[in-house]
C-alpha cells in the first residue's frame, strides 16, 4: 500500500471521528438545553400557589393546607404540596413521571371527569400516601424527646410499616390540611 494512500485513509478516519465528536457535542448540548428548559417550566407549576389556585377542586385543599401545621402559616417552615403528594424531587425521573401523570389526570378529571368528590380522594390518599414521604423529612422520630405515647406509637409504626394503622397519616390525618377549625373548637 502506498504512503499517500495510507495518509488518505488516516485523514478519512480523522474526519469521521471529528464528525462523531461534533454530533455527540450537539446532542449533549441539546440534552442540557432540554433539561434546563424543563426545569424552568417545572418551577412555576411546582409552587403550592399554582397547585392550589388553578382549579376550584383544589380550593379547600389549599386553604386547609394554609391552616395546617405544614402550611404557609406562622410557624416559620413550609412544606409544599409536592413534598407530600409526589415522590421526592431528588428522585428526579420518578418525580417527573409522577408529576406528569398526576397533572394529566387532574386535567382530564377537571374537564371530562365526574363532579369532584373530595371525600373519595381524601380516603384514597389516606390509604396510599407512603410513610417514606413523611420520613424523608422526619427521619429521626425515635431520637426526639417526644412523649411516651408518641415514642410507643412510632416504635410500632416504624417496626411494621406495612400495617394500615401504622401509617403516619392514620394518626396524623390533619397534618397537611387542618380540617377542623381549631380556633372555634372549645
Ligand atoms: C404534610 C403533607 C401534605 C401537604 C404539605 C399537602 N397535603 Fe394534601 N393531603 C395530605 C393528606 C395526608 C391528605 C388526606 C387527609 C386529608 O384530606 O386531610 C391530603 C388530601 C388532599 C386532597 C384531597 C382532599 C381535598 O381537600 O380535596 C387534595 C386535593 C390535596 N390534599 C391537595 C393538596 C394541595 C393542593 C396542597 C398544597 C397547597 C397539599 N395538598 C399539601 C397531605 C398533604
Ligand atoms: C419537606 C419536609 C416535610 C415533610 C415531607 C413532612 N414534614 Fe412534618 N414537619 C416538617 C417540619 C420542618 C416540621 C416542624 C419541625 C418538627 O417538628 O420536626 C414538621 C412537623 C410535623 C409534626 C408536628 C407538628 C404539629 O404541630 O402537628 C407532625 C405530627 C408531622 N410533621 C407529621 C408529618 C407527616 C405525617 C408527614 C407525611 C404526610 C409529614 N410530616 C411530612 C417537615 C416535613
Ligand atoms: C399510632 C399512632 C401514630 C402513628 C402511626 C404515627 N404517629 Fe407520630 N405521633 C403520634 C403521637 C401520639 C404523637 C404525640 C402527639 C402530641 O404530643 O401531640 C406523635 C407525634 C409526632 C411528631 C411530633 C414530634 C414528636 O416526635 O413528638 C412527628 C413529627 C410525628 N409524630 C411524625 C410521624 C411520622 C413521620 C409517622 C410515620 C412514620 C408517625 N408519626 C406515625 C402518634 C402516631
Amino acid at each position: 500500500m502506498s504512503k499517500a494512500h495510507t495518509n488518505q485513509e488516516n485523514n478519512k478516519k480523522k474526519t469521521k471521528s471529528r464528525k462523531a465528536l461534533f454530533i455527540f457535542c450537539l446532542g449533549f448540548s441539546f440534552a442540557i438545553l432540554c433539561f434546563v428548559t424543563l426545569n424552568r417550566a417545572m418551577k412555576p407549576v411546582s409552587k403550592s400557589e399554582y397547585c392550589g389556585s388553578r382549579c376550584h377542586e383544589m380550593n379547600t385543599a389549599y386553604h386547609t393546607w394554609e391552616l395546617s401545621a405544614h402550611g404557609a402559616n406562622h410557624k416559620g417552615f413550609r412544606v409544599e404540596c409536592v413534598d407530600c403528594h409526589l415522590p421526592p424531587k431528588d428522585h428526579y425521573f420518578t418525580h417527573l413521571i409522577a408529576k406528569g401523570y398526576e397533572g394529566g389526570k387532574d386535567f382530564y378529571m377537571h374537564y371530562l371527569g365526574p363532579e369532584y368528590d373530595g371525600e373519595i380522594i381524601r380516603q384514597r390518599i389516606l390509604q396510599h400516601l407512603p410513610n417514606e414521604r413523611c420520613q424523608y423529612c422526619h427521619d429521626d422520630l425515635l431520637n426526639k424527646p417526644s412523649s411516651t405515647a408518641a415514642r410507643t406509637a412510632h416504635l410500632e409504626s416504624l417496626h411494621d410499616a406495612g400495617k394500615d394503622e401504622n401509617k403516619c397519616v392514620r394518626c396524623h390525618e390533619d397534618t397537611g390540611h387542618q380540617r377542623i377549625n381549631k380556633l372555634y373548637s372549645p
